[in-house]
């Protein structure tokens, strides 16, 4: 087995071979998840609800990210890592963003994520030129929940549609190597796919894009409460962590998850 690449995620992309993708914040469980076969890892700063127990993604720092992509890095063989930018490291500057970004490559990061169109397109064109690749987050947007009113379904009406189109596309124009869509609906999302030249990954976002991603601890159901409407609980009727994460990783490449009508908007 081979690292993972990006031309490999854009050959997936284009021959409609799913990726699969889940948050991973520590060493042990990148072994694991690279060892069942999933094709990118993400150090969300979810890991400020999953592992430091707040309310919202806002609180982590730049050093909470750098130490869990480390983390991750050393526990990785094969899979591409993505490290989320975290909420105030990329808004006041481009210059402040590629010293973000640079901080995670450091780390062992081999993209970026950060959240947002329009304001993020020259960030991202700074970032991609001088080498590292971006991925973009659009649709809900964890770190402006207060802006977005709550965690709603973006993209619902022809405006919010018609204005996340437009933002891929200036994105990618940009440089973007990646879009990620959370809460959009599944045609908007398998639309934007298909028009797409870079990989898209989606989260409530139905199973017409090129892959999928999920928060670790809500799929293996150890997230407290109740949990999106997305998620899934791929521990059920299994005897191990490995099992379930294998079977997360087949139901994503056999398109059998998600189900539009179950897990979709
Ligand atoms: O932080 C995170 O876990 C994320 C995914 C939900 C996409 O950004
Ligand atoms: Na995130």
């Amino acid at each position: 087995r081979k690292p993972m690449t990006l031309p490999r995620l854009a050959q997936m992309h284009a021959s409609g071979e799913k990726i699969a993708m889940l948050t991973c914040y520590d060493a042990a469980f990148a072994s694991l998840l690279d060892e069942a076969g999933v094709d990118i890892l993400l150090i969300g700063d979810s890991l400020g609800n999953v592992l430091q127990g707040r309310g919202s993604t806002a609180p982590v720092s730049l050093e909470d990210m750098v130490y869990h992509t480390f983390c991750v890095s050393r526990g990785h063989k094969w899979a591409w890592i993505i490290a989320d930018l975290p909420f105030d490291s990329y808004h006041v500057s481009k210059e402040e963003a590629w010293k973000s970004a640079a901080a995670l490559v450091k780390a062992g990061a081999h993209m970026v994520k950060l959240e947002g169109g329009g304001w993020t397109v020259e960030t991202v064109r700074f970032i991609s030129e001088r080498g590292i690749p971006v991925c973009a987050h659009l649709g809900f947007t964890p770190q402006t929940v207060n802006a977005l009113g709550g965690f709603k379904v973006q993209g619902r009406d022809e405006a919010g549609a018609a204005r996340m189109k437009r933002e891929s596309m200036e994105l990618v124009e940009a440089g973007a190597a990646m879009l990620l869509y959370e809460m959009v609906p599944a045609a908007l999302a398998a639309e934007i796919t298909a028009a797409s030249p870079v990989p898209v990954i989606g989260i409530g976002a139905g199973v017409g894009t090129s892959g999928q991603v999920l928060v670790l601890h809500d799929m293996l159901n150890i997230t407290p409460g109740r949990k999106p409407r997305f998620v899934k609980n791929f521990m059920e009727g299994q005897a191990s962590v490995l099992a379930a994460v294998k079977g997360y990783v087949d139901e994503v490449k056999a398109k059998t998850f998600p189900v539009n009508e179950v897990h979709g908007f």
